[in-house]
């Protein structure tokens, strides 16, 4: 007979460890909230000096408490770069609520799993109610409309798309797949997120069959050559069954014409989706708002809480005008989840509506921080991140050795160093985009403010991009006071002769 299974405790800490645990990890969190504006925001290390740093052997026996948490100090205070610092300005990732990694801890705590109703009651309401919200009050999507948390813009672009091509190919693709009808053909614009490419790789439409379509000199999508282009693949017998507009293109937060590109959508029987994984949440600003006319009329949106919400990473949302599309797009059925949800009276499984299928509880640290916050605070914030770069811009211009590439968009600044007296000699713009390179990545390992670069029509500009509540004036003067210094540093060295 087997004996009767003596208790394994070791794994299950009481409510007084959990506490003086999760109070440990509090007082470090609280002193790098503390000490963030005075550390650098990033370092100046190799991947071999942080392995050897933060790899450990695994141990059999238990770490003590002492050693674990002087262990996360020195990963925390030695080894970790800071987007939350305010002085990190760069790609488009924020600097991550408060509340939100509060409420993280919350979720995990629970550890629910929303791949279904019944594992997730509460979760899986208020991940529906954050979508709905953002739907029907942001976006202003009719009753109907919904949609779920996902990892990010990548994966919510994914969804979106994934539910355009089975809608709109004109035959069951998801039984018959792509190659039983004419090839699908997805239309964008050059400044696109490169995620929407990938989309179209991962649905089976292939790179190919990714139309390019030019920008005008605000980096919009062109409606002329969008209408051009879909003739000729119409002629060629393709099938146009998507058009992405951008609402904040991610290096110069573009919005393209949403009304125009619904029309031809309209026109075409084409699925109309935003990626507004950046410029979503500035639907919160009453100034910005107006710049988004036309999202009214999407088929999808991909937004992420995760950039200028601010919420920590990851969190990315997907809404589509009629939510039960997801379903009929992603559902799988099986048969070890049987339920009786007439006699229940449960809710939906997300797990049936999306490419997952156990699910976290991403959505807390987003319901949270906006109920922690607010509406206006957030539109407020949004609005000063956008008035910051625009303050970011004017001293640019003031500048002899700064040039604006760009005119500012919602809340990014482009823009290049020229040293003054830099000769009109053969190699100039050669020289501007090697200098400019090279004084991108001294900023970055300098550590004293962090921005990012964009490429402008073959052009090397650095680029910041304020999705940060922390950061204000100073911080942004901070940017060129750096740039310049670093930027003459490297001219002395770099300048060839034939431009002195
Ligand atoms: C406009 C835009 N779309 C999509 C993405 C991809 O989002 P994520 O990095 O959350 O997957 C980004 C990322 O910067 C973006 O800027």
């Amino acid at each position: 007979m087997t004996p009767r299974p003596q208790a394994v405790p070791d794994l299950d800490w009481d409510p007084e460890r959990a506490r003086a645990f999760a109070d440990r990890t509090t007082d470090l969190w609280q002193e790098m909230l503390e000490r963030l504006p005075s550390l650098p925001v990033s370092g100046r290390w190799t991947s071999e000096q942080v392995r050897d740093a933060v790899a450990r052997t695994v141990p059999d026996e238990p770490m003590s408490d002492d050693e674990l948490f002087s262990y996360l100090r020195e990963v925390v205070f030695e080894w970790s770069a800071f987007p939350g610092h305010p002085r990190f300005m760069a790609y488009i990732s924020g600097a991550g609520t408060v509340p939100g990694a509060a409420a993280d801890l919350l979720s995990a705590g629970m550890n629910m799993n929303l791949g279904g109703w019944q594992l997730s009651p509460s979760a899986t309401e208020i991940e529906l109610a954050l979508t709905r919200f953002f739907a029907n009050e942001v976006f202003g999507l009719p009753p109907g409309a919904g949609g779920i948390v996902t990892t990010g813009g990548a994966m919510a672009t994914f969804v979106a798309l994934k539910a355009a091509r089975d809608e709109r190919a004109g035959w069951d693709v998801r039984n018959e797949g792509v190659a039983a009808g004419p090839p699908l053909v997805l239309y964008l614009s050059a400044e696109t997120h490169v995620v929407s490419d990938r989309a179209a790789d991962m649905l089976g439409v292939g790179l190919k069959n990714v139309r390019h379509v030019g920008v005008d000199d605000g980096f919009r999508l062109r409606v002329d050559d969008l209408r051009a282009q879909i003739a000729r693949d119409l002629d060629a017998g393709m099938r146009p069954f998507a058009i992405v507009g951008s609402a904040g293109t991610v290096a110069t937060g573009a919005v393209d014409p949403l009304g125009e590109i619904a029309d031809v959508c309209a026109e075409h029987g084409a699925w109309f989706h935003v990626d507004a994984a950046y410029g979503g949440p500035a639907m919160l600003a009453d100034d910005l708002r107006p710049l988004f006319a036309g999202i009214e009329r999407a088929d999808s949106i991909a937004f992420d809480p995760h950039k200028w919400l601010y919420t920590p990473h990851s969190g990315g949302c997907v809404v589509v005008r009629d939510m039960r599309l997801l379903q009929e797009s992603f559902d799988v059925y099986a048969s070890y989840t049987v339920q009786d949800k007439e006699y229940t009276q449960h809710g939906i499984d997300l797990g049936r509506h999306g490419p997952q299928f156990s699910r976290g509880f991403s959505a807390l640290k987003v319901w949270v921080s906006l109920l922690a916050h607010g509406r206006a605070a957030y539109g407020r914030r949004i609005s000063h991140d956008a008035e910051l770069a625009r303050y970011l811009g004017e001293r640019v211009r003031g500048r002899p050795e700064f040039e604006l590439a760009v005119p500012v968009g919602l809340s990014i600044t482009c823009f290049r160093y020229v040293p003054v007296e830099l000769a009109d000699g053969p190699g100039r713009e050669d020289y501007l985009n090697e200098l400019n390179h090279r004084l991108m990545t001294e900023i970055q390992l300098d550590g004293r403010v962090y921005i990012s670069n964009a490429i402008l029509g073959g052009t090397f500009v650095l680029r910041s991009c304020i999705v940060n509540f922390r950061t204000e004036a100073g911080d942004v003067e901070a940017v060129l006071a750096v740039a310049a210094e670093l930027g003459a540093k490297l001219d002395a060295e770099l300048r060839p002769e034939a431009l002195r």
